[in-house]
Order: C-alpha cells, then structure tokens, then sequence
C-alpha cells in the first residue's frame, strides 16, 4: 500500500499542501489530480532526478560555468537547490525557466524551502549515485537566494499577474514572447520575462509565459541564433503526459534537444516508452536510471550526443 499523504488546503485556488517524505513540502493541483514532485521527497527528487542525474552538480563543483533551462519552475525547489550550490561553489549560473502559473510568493515563502533544503543537503546528501556528496549547511546562503528571488518577484510582479515596467527584456526573450493571439482578455497568466540576479554567480531569467506558445522559430534567424546548441541542461519537470500532453510533443522536445550542445542532457522523471521514443528519434541518447530512494523506480538521462 502506498504511504496516505495527508492534503492540507493552502487557501490558494486548487492547491493543497502535502508533506513528502524527507520533510519538505511540495504541492497538489486539484484540478488536474497531481502533484509538483513525487511523494518520497520533494528537495530529495530535486537532488537526484535534475542536479546529479544531469550532470550539473559535478560541474557546478567543478567551477564549470553552466546555463541551464526549466520547464516547470513551480515552487522554485529546483531552482532553489540549483542557485544555492552555484553559490557555494562560487560558479557562474545562467537558469533559464519557464512557467505559466506562477505562484504566489506568499506560497513559496510558506513552504519554508530554505529550512527542509537544507535539511536535505545535511542529512541525504550521501544517497547520490555517484560521490558528489553535497553535506554542508547552507541555510544562510539558501535563505539569502530565496530572499533575492522574492524581492525581485514582489518589484517586478504587480498583484494581478501582469509584469511592471520594471522587467527587463532581452533581444532572446522579445524574439521568444511574440505570443501571438491565442491569449484572451481577462487570462490572467503572465506573458513577460523577469530577469533577476539573484547572488554574484546566478542569474535567473524567468519566461513567464505557456511554453506551447514561444516562438521558437525566431531564434533561428534572429541576433540571438547563438544560443542555440548552448545549454548544458534542460530540467523537463512538466505535469505528466497524460496530464498535459502537449508538454511532451515531438515538436516542443526537438526544440529542447536544438537548445542543448553537444553532450548537453535532458533530465526529467518521466520514463514512459512514447517519450523515450519521441527523444529517441531526435537522436538523443536515453537510458533509464534508479529513482530517488523510496520514490519512482526508474528515472531518465536523455544525451545529446557529441
Ligand atoms: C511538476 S510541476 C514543476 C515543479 C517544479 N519544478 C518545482 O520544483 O516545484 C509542473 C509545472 O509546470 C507548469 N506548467 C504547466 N503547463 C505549462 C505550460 N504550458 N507552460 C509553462 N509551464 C507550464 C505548472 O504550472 C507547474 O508549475
């Protein structure tokens, strides 16, 4: 029988809390019947699945400046985690994300993410494949990223959702938000980018828009063409397929694999055999790999190869 995980309204929309199994907390949308990580450990599958499965832990240890992409930046777990080993590592991070439903700070204050992550770093951190334990405390250092993160967020985020003038737009972001008209008045989901700095080494550039609508397209001949072959990692922390299907097609996951270099990975905790066929056929390199502890069985590395 699989663990009963209480679900505790958070007084926002459709979303409850609960509490996973290494203490910290994660989500669940009522509406669409999941949940932001897996029950067995929210910071834990963030440290598995995306940090060390990906490649970016070891080269964040190994001072390697890294540029990675999130689809799915949620309750900022991941980013979270991410920002805070780049800083004790004192190595450059670029973190692209994007999200559609941004959350309200308020709600990712309550999660009290600093507390249970670095709980996590402290007492998990030896349960990594590999040997790239991650055993200090950096409750100050996480306290001091998500505090940075939630200034920028009040300064460039007006209470209804819209961006104020405040944000800044690259000529990447401009070429990539030319959403279209598919977005009808009275959506009160943000289309806008927010780029903030978020300690010395990271700098977090936040899409906040459908990542169905981006323009990808435009990259290819704009001044931005040479980001492409670029990323050293896409952290794909979509809702499942079954969920959100248009998440997982061909067309979107061929635009992640022109988005990474050579060598770059995917990671995502999706095993299901049509996505690994579909990653398959762009011609990335997929392999199944051991989940979290007390969480999904199998995981996925997916390589661009070289
Ligand atoms: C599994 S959760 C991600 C959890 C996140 N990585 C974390 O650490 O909390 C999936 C996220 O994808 C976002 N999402 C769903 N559809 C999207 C879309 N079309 N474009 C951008 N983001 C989307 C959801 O709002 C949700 O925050």
């Amino acid at each position: 029988m699989p663990p009963v995980r209480p679900k505790i309204p958070t007084g926002f929309d459709h979303l409850d809390w609960i509490v996973t199994d290494d203490g910290s907390r994660t989500l669940w949308d009522r509406s669409l019947k999941e949940s932001y990580h897996s029950g067995c450990g929210a910071v834990a599958e963030s440290l598995v699945v995306y940090l060390s499965n990906s490649g970016v832990l070891k080269r964040l240890q190994q001072g390697l400046s890294t540029s990675v992409l999130e689809v799915g930046l949620g309750t900022c777990t991941t980013l979270l985690l991410t920002a805070t080993l780049a800083a004790r590592y004192q190595t450059p991070l670029d973190y692209w994300a994007v999200e559609d439903r941004l959350l309200p700070p308020e709600l990712i204050r309550q999660l009290d993410l600093p507390r249970h992550i670095d709980g996590v770093l402290s007492e998990n951190a030896c349960r990594l494949p590999d040997d790239h334990c991650v055993s200090d405390s950096d409750f100050a250092l996480l306290d001091t990223v998500l505090e940075s993160l939630l200034r920028g967020w009040h300064a460039d985020i007006r209470p209804d959702g819209e961006a104020t003038s405040a944000q800044h737009q690259s000529e990447v972001e401009r070429e990539l938000l030319h959403i279209g008209s598919s977005i009808s008045p009275g959506d009160h989901r943000h289309h806008s980018v927010i780029d903030l700095q978020l300690s010395d080494e990271v700098r977090l550039h936040l899409i906040a828009a459908d990542i169905t609508q981006l323009k990808w397209e435009r990259l290819e001949t704009g001044p931005s063409s040479h980001l492409l072959g670029q990323l050293d990692a896409v952290f794909y922390d979509a809702f499942s397929p079954e969920a959100t299907p248009q998440l997982w097609s061909q067309p979107l996951l061929s635009e992640m694999y022109r988005l990474l270099r050579a060598g770059g990975t995917l990671t995502t905790y999706c095993v299901k055999s049509h996505v690994r066929k579909t990653l398959t056929g762009l011609g990335f390199d997929a392999q199944r790999l051991p989940g979290p502890v007390g969480g999904k069985r199998e995981v996925l590395l997916a390589v661009k190869p070289d």
